[in-house]
């Protein structure tokens, strides 16, 4: 039925604004796309939900996406999908090689040193992420740690839909994946990656000698919807709306008249606090391990395609900016026409596993 053969390969991006899917088939070394689908969680008039989507509002949408795309959630065999967010947390150490068995609890017990969560019950997992350039007995690791009740959140609304939980990763490791598995890093130094999405910019450093490093900054497409909610008094759909087409500076009329109220003047503007959050994330990031070649940045998540958003990057941080558009490396039967691609990173990177 729904002529599903079980060898496709799914990954499954649940963000707070929208539903990412992408599946595909392995053709020898090469990835062919079958389906994929974006679709937005907030369009019938619902207010956005910075905390996440509700199961009310999740599980409806991902059966309508399901159906749409002709999928039956039961007969997916090979399923990867994301956690992301403040309650998730990374920390990339050197280890000697070990067994599997040995790895999981060894690491397990490193992990609880190493991982700042707030003494809740937390589920611990790593990834080897290649040998260690600087020791050569030794292999790096990532560890990742979020708390049980996120994630049995996470699988609750998958087993809600009769999915059945496969491998779950982190969202920035996934957008990660998505990208060096095709994509040359430097020999040198690191490159940023900024995953922008609806509630937060997961910010993350990565390069061949360095440690991984990741963290979630507090703003993501939203905060820009909001400032022009703000400003102009304007609706959320409306927001959005211009914010797609015209960008941070519409021609519309400010609210309260021609005047800038004193609020909005004394305000930063959404750009500039987020390029001050990369700013204090990187400088971090210089003091703890020395490394302060930044190469480029690579930008995906569905914010990126805001107008002036590479422009403002460019000029601050006076680094090349590169779009990622994860399609770029998948074969299709069809030609794949995506009103913005960047924001299937994620979903792609998924579907894309090694392991999968
Ligand atoms: N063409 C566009 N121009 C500007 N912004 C856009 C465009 N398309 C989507 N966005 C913004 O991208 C954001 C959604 O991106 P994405 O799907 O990556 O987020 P998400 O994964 O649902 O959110 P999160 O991971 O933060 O929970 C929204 O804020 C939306 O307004
Ligand atoms: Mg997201």
């Amino acid at each position: 039925m729904f002529g599903l053969r079980s060898n496709l390969r799914v990954g499954l991006d649940i963000g707070s604004h929208s539903i990412k899917l992408a599946a595909v088939e392995k053709m020898g070394p090469r990835f062919r796309l079958v389906k994929w689908k974006c679709q937005e969680l907030y369009t019938g008039g619902d207010r956005y939900d910075p905390e996440g989507p509700k199961k009310s509002v999740a599980v409806p949408g991902l059966m309508r996406m399901f159906n749409e795309l002709q999928i039956m959630p039961k007969r997916i065999k090979r399923l990867a999908s994301c956690i992301g967010g403040q309650l998730v947390s990374a920390k990339e150490i050197s280890s000697v090689m070990q067994t599997e068995a040995e790895m999981a609890s060894s690491l397990l017990l490193e992990a609880r040193k190493h991982i700042p969560l707030d003494g809740s019950e937390t589920v611990v997992d790593y990834q080897i992420m290649g040998d260690d350039v600087t020791d050569s007995d030794k292999v790096r690791v990532l560890l990742v740690a979020t708390t049980r009740r996120n994630y049995e959140t996470h699988q609750d609304f998958l087993r809600e839909i009769e999915l059945k939980p496969g491998i779950i990763d982190i969202e920035p490791l996934a957008c990660l994946n998505s990208y060096i598995i095709h994509s040359q890093m430097p020999d040198e130094g690191v490159a940023i990656f900024l995953n922008i999405g609806a509630r937060r910019t997961t910010l993350s450093v990565y390069g061949r000698r360095d440690s991984f490093f990741t963290r979630d900054l507090p703003i993501g497409g939203q905060a820009f919807t909001e400032e022009l909610m703000h400003k102009y008094g304007i609706s959320y759909e409306e927001a959005e709306r211009v914010k797609r087409e015209q960008g941070m500076e519409p021609d519309l009329e400010r609210k309260g008249g021609n005047g800038e109220s004193s609020l909005s003047l004394a305000e930063k503007s959404t750009f500039d606090r987020l390029g001050d959050e990369i700013n204090r994330s990187l400088r971090f990031y210089v003091k703890e391990t020395g490394q302060s070649v930044f190469t480029h940045f690579v930008l995906t998540g569905g914010g990126v395609l805001l107008p002036g958003l590479d422009t403002y990057l460019n000029n601050k941080f006076n680094l090349p900016i590169e779009l990622y558009n994860p399609f770029n490396q998948l074969d299709s039967r069809v030609p794949i026409e995506a009103e913005n691609p960047y924001q299937m990173a994620a979903a792609i990177g998924l579907a894309i596993r090694g392991d999968l």
